[in-house]
This record gives structure tokens, C-alpha cells and sequence, in this order.
């Protein structure tokens, strides 16, 4: 039989039992151990003191419950303690492992850069600004008209062949194509003598397009420099003033600049541009990889403005002429550079696009 004496023992035990032990709690897991063998509902060991109380006398009863419940009380009480002393200890952990040292330096962000291609432009552009010429920009999608026609191109003329054209699929009330990409920046010529009176000092920057397979030195779109001067009294000395010091610019003091005839529709004459080879200082080394021996880089096309054209677009050839020249960015990009494969500027590799 329980007496009153062996459960208020007990409790008494619990209670200096639990508290010890509680003290050396240091986690959830043991926390919840701890609850659940003194304050368990089943198998507590409090719990199942109270239950023995059933046995005693209802005068005992009555006492030693009251000492039960202040027990229990205690232990609850300091339950909730350490669930929050826990609580709070896992928070100031976390604030510790994460804390910042704000005396570290800093993490350099990964900048983005400009694609080598508008490097190149911008550099080109930059030349041609500081003597005096402003930048204009044209349509991607273009006329056969001013691609071709009032660049003294019409229909059926054999130096169509020159550019392999991709067409847009429209056709006029003639059933005729007349809508392209762009082949060159040429047409802009056309339209900015259209549009304006002389004087006119303009270069244009731009992508063009050509159906054609791409190879180390071709690609279908790329992109291109056109520039335009009119005014009375310009003679081909200031195209070859204005190329000299362009190339200067662009490719170092000591370029010396080479004008070969050319046939181009639009201008006459028409030249080929070359710089003497920046790589081998114009040597011919028969092992430069620049200009393979020669000594020469053609970098562009130039001439006088055809009086026709400037006709076509209303100025009077008898008091105004020009120069006009055309180059490939890409390609003055690769000599600069010494890059040996066009179809690199648009793989998307990083790793060759970070070079620049
Ligand atoms: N448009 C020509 C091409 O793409 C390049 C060119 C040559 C432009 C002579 C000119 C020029 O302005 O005068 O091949």
C-alpha cells in the first residue's frame, strides 16, 4: 500500500532529479527526452506518481497533491525556460557563423564588356568624329532602290554579282523583289544625300548581310563602316588626307597608306585602300601572319563620288563633289587583333570574347 510519506519522498526526488538534470540540457533532442520521461502523459515520471495518489486516504490526498501540482508547476515552468534559453541560443549562433566582417575587402563584381566588334567601331567612329564627321545610322532592311539602284546599280547590271543578296519575301506590282538586307552601308549615301544639302561629312556604322557560307574569312552578317563628304571643291586629295590620317589613328603614326584602282559602280575613280603591314613594318617578311608576305592590308574601298549618284539624289555634280569609302569592321578587327577566324567574333565563346 502507498503512503502518503514514500510519494511526497518521491516528488521530492523527482524533483531534485529533474532539475539537475535539466541543467545539462543543451538541445532539442535532449529537451524533449527530458520532457517526455518526467512530464511524458504515459510514461512520465511525474505523471505516474499522481497517478499512485488514487491510493491514498482523500485527507492525504488533497496535501500531497497540492505538493505534486507545485512540482509539476516547477518543472513546466523550467521546461518553457529552456525551450527559450535554446531558442535564443540557436540565434545568437546563427548571428555568429553568419556574421559579416565588414573589414574584409570587397568581392569585385563580374563586369560585362563590350563586344570587340563595337570596340573596333567605336574606335573607327572616334577617328572619323575628331576630323570633323558626324555619325548617322541606316536601315538593316533596305530597298533594292538604294542598295542598288541609286547607287548606279540598276536591274540586270553584272556588278549585282558583287554582293550575294538575301531578299526579303515581298514583291512589288511588278512582282519584283525589292526589299533586302542591306548587302553593304552604301545605300546610306544615298538616303543622307536625298535628305540633305552639302555640306555633308557623315560615316555610318552598321551590319550588313551576304548569302553566302562563312568560312575563316566570311561570315553572312558583319559589320561595316561607310563614310561621305560633300562639298564644293573636294578632290581626291582630302580622301587620301582623310584615310591617311584615319589610319594613322587606328594603326600607329608611322602607317604609310597605298590607293589602287578599284571598281566600285557608285564612285569614280574607285580605289582599293591598303596600310603598309603594321606587323612587319611593311617588310614583306614571307612568315608575317598579318599580311602573308605582301607588306600591304587592304582595308577598304574609296573613291570619288559618281556624278550620277549625286545626280540621282539631287545634287548638282556641276558645283558639288565627294569622296565616299566603305570598310569592314570585322576585318580591321582581325588585323588589329591578329585574329585568324571571322566566325570567333560571333561563336559566343566567353573565353575568347574576354580577351578584349
Ligand atoms: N560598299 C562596298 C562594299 O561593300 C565598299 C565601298 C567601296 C564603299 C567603295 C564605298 C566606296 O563607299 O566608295 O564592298
Amino acid at each position: 500500500m502507498t503512503t502518503a510519506p514514500e510519494i511526497l519522498g518521491t516528488l521530492h526526488n523527482i524533483r531534485t532529479v529533474a532539475v539537475a538534470e535539466l541543467d545539462g540540457v543543451e538541445d532539442d533532442a535532449a529537451l524533449e527526452a527530458w520532457r517526455i520521461a518526467y512530464l511524458g502523459r504515459r510514461e512520465g515520471r511525474l505523471t505516474l506518481i499522481m497517478r499512485r495518489m488514487a491510493e491514498l486516504e482523500a485527507e492525504e490526498r488533497r496535501s500531497v497533491g497540492v505538493q505534486a501540482n507545485d512540482v509539476k508547476a516547477l518543472l513546466e515552468s523550467q521546461l518553457a525556460e529552456k525551450t527559450e534559453a535554446l531558442k535564443s541560443a540557436k540565434l545568437a549562433q546563427a548571428a555568429q557563423e553568419g556574421r559579416l566582417d565588414v573589414t574584409l575587402p570587397g568581392r569585385r563584381p563580374a563586369l560585362g564588356r563590350l563586344h570587340p566588334i563595337t570596340q573596333t567601331m567605336r574606335e573607327i567612329t572616334r577617328a572619323f568624329i575628331s576630323m570633323g564627321f558626324q555619325v548617322v545610322e541606316g536601315p538593316e532592311v533596305e530597298l533594292d532602290h538604294y542598295n542598288f539602284g541609286m547607287l548606279n546599280i540598276p536591274r540586270g547590271h553584272p556588278a549585282r554579282d558583287m554582293f550575294d543578296t538575301l531578299w526579303l519575301d515581298h514583291t512589288n506590282a511588278e512582282g519584283e523583289r525589292e526589299m533586302l538586307l542591306r548587302t553593304h552601308t552604301s545605300p546610306m549615301q544615298a538616303r543622307i544625300m536625298e535628305a540633305t544639302q552639302p555640306p555633308v561629312r557623315v560615316v555610318v556604322p552598321g551590319r550588313v548581310y551576304r548569302f553566302e557560307a562563312t568560312d575563316a574569312t566570311h561570315e553572312w552578317h558583319f559589320t561595316q563602316v561607310e563614310g561621305l563628304a560633300v562639298d564644293r571643291g573636294i578632290t581626291f586629295a582630302n580622301l587620301k588626307g582623310t584615310l591617311y590620317e584615319f589610319a594613322r589613328l587606328v594603326f600607329g603614326s608611322e602607317r604609310r597608306v597605298r590607293f589602287r584602282c578599284d571598281f566600285f559602280p557608285f564612285v569614280e575613280p574607285g580605289v582599293d585602300v591598303a596600310i603598309d603591314c603594321f606587323s612587319c613594318d611593311g617588310a614583306g617578311a614571307p612568315d608575317c601572319r598579318i599580311c602573308r608576305g605582301s607588306g600591304w592590308i587592304e582595308i577598304m574601298g574609296a573613291g570619288m563620288v559618281h556624278p550620277r549618284v549625286l545626280e540621282m539624289s539631287g545634287i548638282d555634280h556641276t558645283e558639288y563633289t565627294g569622296f565616299a569609302f566603305g570598310m569592314g569592321v570585322e576585318r580591321i578587327a582581325m588585323l588589329k587583333y591578329g585574329i585568324d577566324d571571322i566566325r570567333y567574333f560571333y561563336g559566343n565563346d566567353a573565353r575568347f570574347l574576354r580577351q578584349f
